[in-house]
């Protein structure tokens, strides 16, 4: 192996800059080249590769999204544009390659390596948390803590007005970062998927005769909910509670920007690192996390198909501080 090419795909994350700084740092270390692949699979596709040294990675660890650019590409899901992607690879002379993303990210290199037998090492960079074989994603303690802000600030006029806010956030179909900013800023609900029970626990809270006297109330709602989102959940509170005064806010896209946290560029900087390390100690097809601060490799197929679940007692703090 001389020459590997890095990529970001899918949603971008916090700390996607520092890791692919890691992997071309730990990469140019151990006397490899480097190639940079734009827009993740679409760049393979349409040749968009440029040359990576250890310069064209200075001052961007604190940067938030991705100078590589991403995407997410349909093409590649073809065997027409994976071939043309082969093609384009060997062109350039690339050997291996290093794929900061997610699930979906995850599945385009299992194939790739199943039909062309390249190479690749899976890092989770998504802030929704959601990736199976590592306990934190890179990008998510960035996204909560910004999150966290927004509800801090929304407290504030919350309070200022005596209204309910329910307030929306990201995570796709798992409520990580719904459940930690609910506990982390106060919250009086907290909806996510994971949770089937929840609903009725908000819906009802406002008539539970044991609930203390609040002039506001902030209630956190996991976009992924399949029983909708925050402006479902205020017209069912509204038209049970017309005295309630509530107001909404959908955080969005504002999640996934942002200069990382210390510690999603450390978290970052550790798995770009160790991504080099697995493919020069032969690991072809897995994806590389931390568990309980360990380095654990996990097979492409079972990272995609592995389910990380929310912590059940994260659940019931959440209700219990909620009182
Ligand atoms: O996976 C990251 C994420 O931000 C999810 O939380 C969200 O559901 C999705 O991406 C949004 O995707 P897009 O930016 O393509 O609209």
């Amino acid at each position: 192996m001389k020459k590997i090419g890095v990529y970001t795909s899918g949603g971008d994350a916090p700390g996607m800059n520092a890791c692919v700084r890691a992997v071309v740092r730990t990469a140019i270390f151990n006397g490899l080249e480097v190639k940079g692949i734009k827009r993740g699979y679409e760049g393979m596709i349409s040749n968009d590769i440029i040359d990576l040294d250890r310069q064209s990675v200075a001052n961007i660890i604190q940067r938030g999204g991705t100078f590589l650019k991403t995407a997410r590409s349909q093409t590649f899901m073809t065997e027409e544009g994976r071939k043309t992607a082969y093609e384009n690879i060997k062109k350039h002379g690339i050997d291996a390659l290093v794929c900061v993303g997610g699930n979906g990210s995850y599945t385009g290199a299992k194939i790739f390596f199943e039909e062309y037998g390249i190479p690749c090492i899976g890092l989770p960079g998504t802030i929704d948390n959601d990736l199976y074989g590592t306990d934190y994603t890179i990008g998510y303690d960035t996204a909560i803590n910004t999150a966290l802000d927004a509800i801090d600030k929304i407290r504030d006029t919350a309070h200022s007005h005596e209204r309910v806010f329910i307030v929306e956030v990201m995570g796709r179909n798992s409520g990580f970062i719904a459940l930690d900013v609910a506990i982390a800023g106060g919250a009086e609900g907290a909806l996510i998927p994971e949770d089937q029970g929840d609903w009725d626990k908000v819906l009802n809270h406002f008539n539970n005769p044991k609930r203390r006297k609040k002039s506001f109330s902030i209630i956190v709602v996991a976009e992924g909910d399949e029983q909708g989102g925050a402006l479902i959940l205020e017209k069912k509170l509204t038209s049970m509670y017309p005295d309630l005064k509530i107001r909404s806010t959908i955080l969005g896209h504002v999640q996934r920007g942002g200069s990382p946290s210390a510690r999603d560029r450390i978290l970052a900087s550790r798995l770009g690192s160790e991504a080099i390390t697995a493919l020069l100690t032969g690991q072809k097809s897995v994806t590389v996390g931390i568990v309980s601060d360990k380095v654990v490799y996990t097979p492409f197929e079972q990272a995609i198909k592995g389910k990380k679940s929310v912590s059940e007692s994260l659940i019931n703090l959440a209700e219990i501080l909620s009182i």
